[in-house]
């Protein structure tokens, strides 16, 4: 279990250990932020449920080339249930712990989502929510 600053309107997790004045998703001021220790990694993972974001980067990006990068995130390596009542509500990914990209998901889409981030070096990690069971994190090296 990983400790983050949870954003209380849209459930951004800020990872660099500091509030933002506004929220980067959703603008929400300082103050609604609360530290939750609540972020939940590999450790945490039970034997058939799997929440751990798994990670692929692509280096040559599709779209504009140099200094860009693709990264896919699916959710469980046996992927998550996306039913109505249990399913990722979305995914966040982050460069060096800088927030970059949401992707949001319904019940009716597949488990996973693609960022396209303007680096080719540093760490990217991905936070992705589920509707029962919370925050899951995983990162890898761009
Ligand atoms: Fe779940």
């Amino acid at each position: 279990m990983m400790k983050g600053l949870v954003c209380g309107t849209c459930g951004y997790v800020a990872i660099n250990g500091t509030a933002p004045d506004k929220c980067p998703v959703c603008q929400s001021p300082k103050e609604v932020f609360e530290e939750k220790d609540a972020i939940m990694t590999a450790e945490n993972e039970g034997p058939t449920e799997k929440h751990v974001p798994v990670l692929k980067v692509i280096k040559q990006c599709g779209l504009i080339g140099e200094g860009c990068t693709d990264v896919h995130a699916k959710v469980g390596d046996i992927p998550h249930p996306m039913e109505p009542d249990h399913y990722i509500v979305f995914v966040d990914f982050y460069v060096d712990k800088e927030w970059v990209e949401r992707v949001h998901l319904t019940p009716n889409l597949n488990p996973a989502a693609g960022a396209h981030v303007k680096a080719s070096t540093g760490k990217l990690t991905a936070i992705e929510f589920c509707n029962k069971h919370g925050y899951w994190i995983n990162e890898v090296d761009l």
